[in-house]
């Protein structure tokens, strides 16, 4: 089973640039575009949040537009800079979208599972792993104990040591790593938000954060940074899900680029 993960996109009104500076809606294109072009085509997408930037109407009307050329089937999770009541107007015909509530999910394949935990607060950027949340997510491990997971959410519940991100993890890691830790069929919490690869042991589980497909945010491990992005190759990881504990993630930069050429 492939899944391939993108994360924020960040959308925009049509002619309008991120941080007016980047087409982050001509971003999303190639992305998928190149998505579109692997062989064997992935199972599933999973969209890890920022969908769009400023949650108007105008932008997820771009995200719906600019989506439907994913020619596999997408999951979306919010993020952020989302807004929930119009994100979920815009996938009220994603099915697995809850109706009302934080937008928590489970979708099965087979006998693997992807949980979608909505962390966002309505109005802040940093997310929370609550009690409500932590009620909502035991149950949902508990429904299958053993079968394989993969745990999906917006904010990482890390500090990466990087200044201008830790401000705006998700709170509640203690809560979180403890709950997952009783599961050891979670084979990764998959999470988006900080705009770069990043890999970390949590909860007993590897943790991944995915790179933008637009802007990444400046790597500045320095107390003292300031926040910054950088216009750099662009990226998405296809995680391939062998068999029950087999997951290895690949890491593509989004492009084009010289080549082929003979590597012997
Ligand atoms: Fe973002």
């Amino acid at each position: 089973m492939l899944i391939a993960q993108i994360s924020d996109p960040h959308l925009r009104p049509s002619g309008v640039l991120y941080q007016e500076t980047a087409d982050s809606n001509g971003d999303l294109i190639r992305a998928i575009d190149q998505l579109n072009r692997l062989a064997p085509q992935p199972d599933l997408v999973v969209l890890t949040g920022d969908v769009v930037d400023h949650g108007s109407p105008a932008e997820y009307a771009v995200a719906r537009d600019i989506l439907s050329r994913l020619k596999a089937p997408l999951l979306v999770i919010p993020g952020n800079h989302d807004e929930r009541g119009a994100f979920r107007h815009a996938f009220q015909d994603h099915a697995y979208l809850p109706s009302e509530g934080p937008l928590h999910y489970v979708v099965t394949v087979g006998e693997r599972r992807v949980i979608a935990l909505d962390v966002t607060i309505p109005g802040e950027h940093h997310g929370l792993f609550d009690a409500a949340a932590e009620a909502w997510l035991e149950a949902a491990l508990a429904a299958q104990p053993d079968w394989p997971t993969i745990i999906m959410m917006h904010q990482p519940p890390i500090m990466t040591g990087v200044p201008y991100l830790d401000e705006y993890r998700c709170l509640g890691a203690d809560r979180l790593a403890a709950c997952i830790a009783r599961v050891p069929a979670v084979e990764r919490l998959l999470c988006g938000h900080v705009h770069r690869l990043m890999q970390m042991r949590f909860g007993g589980t590897l943790l991944m954060t995915a790179p933008s497909t637009t802007t990444a945010i400046a790597l500045q491990i320095d107390p003292a940074a300031e926040p910054a992005s950088f216009i750099e190759p662009p990226g998405f990881l296809l995680h391939d899900w062998r068999d029950a504990h087999s997951l290895l993630t690949h890491y593509l930069p989004i492009g084009t680029f010289p080549g082929p050429f003979p590597f012997a």
